[in-house]
């Protein structure tokens, strides 16, 4: 691989150096050319000496054939930006956080590895090289699982000094524990290190200060000296945005398809339900009402008006892209839905009741497309209760966060935890004669106001839908 480099400080000598010094055996990598403003920077006089191109403008590297990778060693993000927008689209380029993870892990295989280090260990640095290219958390660890070196971004982030933390169990210092981590939530990734020799990789669930779930994803990697394994690289990474990232990916792209669908098959089967359903009726209209026939007729009119209803769930959902959005009172449409649904409550003998934040700012948002999902909701609450329970819709006012926040509360059956995942999902439903569309429509209408619906369950004690809707930024 061909790589440019823009910045020709001690850094890039010393990525001139590693590169030299290591068998890179798959990627090979060489420094072509070296551009700086300033001629006199260290690395440009070796840069001259080897006879790699150099220049005083990075953007002469664009029309040259031979590069393959720029890396940006200023630090300027600008200069990172300029060159991400006129680099050819096979070039690569890396950052300069990302540059320093090549420093960082340099840095600590000097430290264990002293000068002649074997291939092995320079494979071990390429393979976490190659395979994290973005900055993260970096500790040297021994076979005592003693830290051996920790890099600068995770020293920060522990909020420790160097001193304190070399020399002491890892698992002391990530995990405030006695013993090395454990089991299935925690398995530690440096022991199968030991035991296979391999490089491991898993992934640990850590709480932070606020109780929020954090997904870390934790590689190992074998550090060998003079053909003896003598301890680990390891990279940590907190993935929870990816994770959360990938599953709403995942819900908008079931949302797209189902949308697209739905709109194109409701359309279709609409005509001939409404056919179905006359011919039947106009069939009746001759019949005894005790007839035989007449009551298989009734029973073919109800199923037809039952995909109807699939039919009309389905158009609103396909429809819901167009949500028309204006300053509205959120606690008048709460209390209007609720005149809706109340007929229902009242009829199963579950209590309906709110309790509405007093002033409430209002909130940009589709009057219908809300009133369509607090009916959802508590119908879906009213049918999860049973009779004698309790349902209570709340509003609130959430200054701190520039947020309104609704919640539907019911005292019903709950949800069973591995159906959590999927209440959401279209057609998922555990009703007899449910389309599995309430809470789908629910929530595509909810991210369609940039606000958020959560779920909290227990199994024979309720449930608990909360909604964020932000607030208009103020100008
Ligand atoms: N408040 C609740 N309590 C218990 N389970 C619930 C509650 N709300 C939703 N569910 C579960 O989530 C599933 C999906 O709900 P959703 O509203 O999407 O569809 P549905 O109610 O089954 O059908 P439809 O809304 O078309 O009548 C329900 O079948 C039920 O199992
Ligand atoms: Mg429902």
């Amino acid at each position: 691989m061909k790589i440019a480099v823009v910045g020709a400080g001690t850094r890039c000598l010393y990525l001139m150096d590693i590169i030299e010094k290591y068998d890179f055996k798959m990627i090979s990598p060489s420094v072509v050319a070296v551009a700086d403003i300033h001629d006199d920077a260290p690395a440009m006089a070796k840069a001259r000496e080897k006879g790699f191109f150099v220049t005083n403008d990075y953007n002469d590297f664009f029309d040259r054939d031979n590069i393959e990778l720029i890396v940006e060693l200023t630090g300027d993000l600008n200069i990172y930006n300029d060159i991400l927008s006129k680099k050819k689209s096979n070039v690569r380029a890396i950052a300069h956080t990302t540059a320093l993870l090549f420093w960082e892990i340099g840095k600590a295989a000097q430290l264990c590895g002293k000068a002649n280090q074997e291939l092995s260990e320079a494979q071990a640095l390429y393979n976490a090289m190659a395979n994290k290219l973005i900055l993260e958390d970096v500790t040297v660890i021994g076979k005592d699982y003693k830290i051996r070196d920790i890099n600068d971004t995770f020293l920060n982030k522990l909020g420790l000094k160097r001193d304190e933390v070399i020399g002491h169990y890892c698992y002391e210092i990530t995990h405030h524990q006695s013993a090395p981590c454990s089991g299935e939530e925690h398995p530690c990734p440096l022991a199968e290190v030991l035991k296979t020799g391999k490089s491991s990789k898993a992934t640990h669930t850590h709480l932070d200060q606020n109780g929020s779930k954090h997904y870390v994803s934790i590689s190992c990697y074998p550090l060998v000296e003079n053909g003896e394994l003598k301890g680990v690289i390891e990279l940590s990474k907190d993935i929870t945005e990816d994770i959360d990232f990938e599953k709403n990916m995942m819900q908008q792209e079931k949302l797209v398809s189902i949308g697209r669908l739905s709109a194109g098959v409701a359309h279709e089967i609409n005509n001939p339900l409404t056919t179905i359903l006359t011919s039947s009726m106009l069939i009746q209209e001759d019949l005894e009402e005790d007839s035989e026939i007449y009551k298989e007729l009734t029973i073919i009119s109800k199923e037809a008006l039952r995909c109807r209803k699939i039919v009309k769930s389905l158009l609103d959902f396909a429809r819901q892209s167009k949500s028309l959005k204006k300053p509205d009172n959120l606690n008048e449409i709460i209390e209007e839905s609720m005149i809706l649904t109340r007929k229902q409550a009242n009829f199963k003998d579950v209590q309906l009741t709110a309790a509405l934040a007093e002033s409430l700012p209002k909130v940009d948002i589709d009057r219908d497309q809300i009133q369509q999902i607090i009916i959802n909701l508590t119908l879906n609450a009213i049918e999860a209760t049973p009779p004698g329970g309790k349902i209570q819709l709340v509003s609130q006012y959430i200054e701190n966060k520039n947020t309104v926040k609704m919640v539907v509360s019911d005292t019903g059956e709950g949800i069973r935890p591995e159906n959590l995942s999927k209440i959401f999902d279209p057609f998922f439903t555990t009703k007899k004669s449910g389309t599995g569309l309430g809470l789908t429509i629910t929530h595509g209408i909810i991210e369609q106001h940039g606000g958020t619906i959560s779920v909290e369950s227990t199994l024979g004690k309720g449930t608990q839908f909360t909604i964020l809707l932000p607030l208009p930024k103020e100008k």
